[in-house]
């Protein structure tokens, strides 16, 4: 039975992807910030027959991090899903939320950076031990095509555009660095899908993006290792 690590497991596009690794029976290590909050999450592992379990794992937070590593020493994760994310207090179509030129927040800027860029890093070096013991050694980490450097024609969101180049070329590096022991590293756009991040007025549902990410994700090849990955299968450039 293959395993995946889901951080961000309780709402949006981590709890859409958990549904539908569970639905498939892989074992599921389903991380939140809060377990005692995330009601939904405990009822589905109560269903699960053990195969879902529930951990509390803060990525700003090392300590959670260390911590949960610590008690699956040993335990091969073959899909390490990076799902946190954190836009900003408030979300692209608020007044306030494009994070033009001129309005920067630099505690913003410092939070989004700690969850989208430090978070899935430090989370790779706390379990990528687990990740060389699976079968299928994949990590992935949910990006943007607002990291893409070379399609911005539009501007704005300074911090979280940012933080997602930052990631994409934390992926690239991953993907280099971690071929020889035979792991696929790569970031993904999940699409501008309808959460609480992307809005009511979103291209697409979270089932489109979930569906297209885990058949991208159970299609990879050691060859994709490094490629900016879309939820439809088709590639962004840097
Ligand atoms: N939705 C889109 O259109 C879109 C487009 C491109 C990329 N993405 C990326 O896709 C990923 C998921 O986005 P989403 O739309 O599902 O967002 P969302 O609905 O806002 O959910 C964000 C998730 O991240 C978790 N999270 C935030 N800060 C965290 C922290 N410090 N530690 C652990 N978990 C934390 C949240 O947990 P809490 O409930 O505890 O806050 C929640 O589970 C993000 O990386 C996002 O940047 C989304």
């Amino acid at each position: 039975m293959p395993s995946v690590l889901i951080t961000g497991a309780n709402r949006g596009l981590g709890w859409g992807l958990l549904n539908l690794y569970a639905k498939d029976g892989w074992r599921v290590y389903a991380c939140t910030r809060d377990p005692a909050k995330a009601k939904d999450l405990n009822d589905l592992a109560a269903k699960s027959g053990g195969k879902v379990t529930v951990h509390k794992l803060d990525v700003e937070n090392h300590a959670t991090i260390d911590a949960l590593a610590k008690d699956l020493k040993g335990q091969p994760i073959d899909v390490l899903l990076n799902v946190a994310g954190y836009y900003g207090p408030k979300i692209v179509s608020e007044p306030g939320g494009l994070q033009s030129f001129g309005e920067s927040n630099y505690a913003d800027w410092d939070k989004i950076y700690r969850i989208n860029v430090m978070g899935p890093m430090k989370v790779a070096e706390a379990f990528v031990s687990n990740v060389e013991a699976s079968g299928q050694k994949k990590i992935v980490t949910l990006s943007s095509i607002i990291g893409s450097i070379a399609g911005n024609d539009m501007g704005h969101m300074y911090p979280y555009r940012a933080s997602k180049a930052a990631i994409n070329a934390v992926m690239k590096s991953m993907a280099i660095d971690l071929k020889a022991r035979g792991i696929t590293a790569i970031p993904i756009h999940p699409g501008w899908v309808r959460t609480d991040m992307g809005g009511p007025t979103a291209d697409i549902d979270v089932d489109t993006s979930v569906t297209g990410m885990k058949k991208v994700i159970g299609e990879l090849k050691a060859a994709d290792a490094g490629k900016f990955m879309v939820y439809d299968g088709s590639t962004l450039p840097w």
